[in-house]
């Protein structure tokens, strides 16, 4: 099932539909009226009775329009707002964002998670910069060009900002028209993807697709919840096909089963008379350019005592130091991943210098992007 789970973060689906297709895939409706009593009972719901506020509703800049809906994927809205509200305050124009140093980007998005969508965001402010002499492009077709924008965040961006008539699939909008419409085919499906992207096109408002667009995520928010929807209250429960048929628990159908992958990483952090031994992460991996330490990774727990440790440290590095500490495991768990960390303290009298490592002082530490699960044991 999508998004049946309160915390879990709304997953979008990227597809754009035709506008042949979006029409035949009304059609289905027409006789029972169903489309057209769903587009008007929601916008009735959003001018009579939507009372949720936002720092980004009603936004008409389409830079902030990006940053918060970029945010706001795999984010639950709580968690993304005071990230959004930061970042608009620190980088307030696409200008500022593309001239920002990346590690102070980085920063910012400390321990909101993907990080691909951090690296993702600089590198579009950059392209805005070059190819678009600094101006956020205005049209649909070019805003899904920039670098790592997807149907959602394009249609999301040309609808708020520019009133064009793109219909938002997100996580909300297909829990809401599956439940609505009845609908049993699996949405992460090929075949599924493109239903629900051309029914939503089908329904939008086009005479205020961007009030439709804010008005169907916050219906799916507040009203048709994952869990503990509000039923009773809904106006389109007349013709809801999933409360006729008892059926709202189990829509909407996903069939792909997330394979997990156990990680336990066991971190060397050596404090020594210049600092502690840092580096930047610069595989392909969703740490790329956080921070962190030398360490190993396995796929299970290895109960290595001190002395292993520091036979290890001076075998990899060179580094004669004394093992004083080695932690619990903390626990991060990622949509993909089962992280674990291990944080093995060392210290030093060595201060000579490592290819790719630096010695950073304590005041770097605390400017330094790390991963959360790092941060968590650094504190503040
Ligand atoms: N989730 C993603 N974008 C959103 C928006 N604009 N409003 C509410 N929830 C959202």
């Amino acid at each position: 099932m999508c998004s049946l789970n309160k915390q879990e973060p709304l997953h979008i689906f990227e597809f754009m539909p035709t506008k042949k297709a979006a029409k035949k895939a009304g059609r289905g409706q027409e006789k029972t009226g169903q489309a057209p009593f769903f587009s008007k009972e929601l916008m009735r719901w959003n001018e009579e009775k939507n009372t949720r506020l936002m720092p980004w509703k009603g936004e008409k800049d389409p830079y902030k329009i990006w940053l918060s809906e970029v945010m706001l994927q795999q984010t639950r809205v709580e968690q993304g707002w005071h990230y959004y509200l930061r970042f608009v305050k620190q980088f307030p124009t696409v200008a500022t964002l593309a001239a920002a140093k990346d590690e102070a980007v980085f920063k910012l998005w400390e321990g909101l998670g993907y990080y691909s969508r951090c690296r993702n965001l600089l590198a579009a402010a950059r392209q805005i910069m070059t190819a678009h002499g600094g101006k956020f492009p205005t049209h649909y077709s070019e805003i899904i060009q920039l670098k790592g924008v997807g149907a959602y965040t394009a249609a999301a961006i040309a609808s708020f900002a520019f009133s064009q008539n793109y219909a938002v699939v997100d996580g909300n909008v297909i829990r809401l028209l599956a439940r609505y419409f009845g609908i049993e085919q699996a949405c992460d499906s090929t075949e599924g993807k493109k239903k629900f992207a051309n029914l939503a096109q089908e329904l939008i408002d086009p005479n205020d697709p961007s009030a439709y667009n804010q008005a169907i995520m916050d219906f799916g928010a507040t009203v048709c919840k994952p869990a503990a929807p509000a039923c009773s209250d809904c106006p389109l429960q007349k013709k809801c096909v999933a409360l006729a048929s008892n059926k709202i628990s189990q829509l909407p159908v996903k069939t792909k089963k997330i394979q997990k992958r156990e990680r336990w990483l066991y971190y060397a952090i050596i404090h020594g008379p210049k600092g502690t031994l840092v580096k930047e992460r610069l595989g392909k991996d969703i740490w790329k350019h956080l921070f962190d330490f030398p360490g190993l990774e396995r796929t299970d727990f290895a109960e290595f005592n001190t002395g292993w440790w520091e036979k290890w440290l001076l075998e990899q590095y060179g580094i004669k130091a004394t093992c004083r500490q080695i932690s619990a495991p903390l626990s991060q768990v990622l949509t993909h991943q089962n992280i674990k960390a291990v944080f093995i303290q060392f210290t030093t009298r060595a201060a000579k210098d490592i290819a790719t490592f630096e010695w950073a002082t304590d005041e770097r530490l605390a400017l330094l992007p790390f991963p959360k699960i790092i941060r968590d044991h650094l504190g503040k």
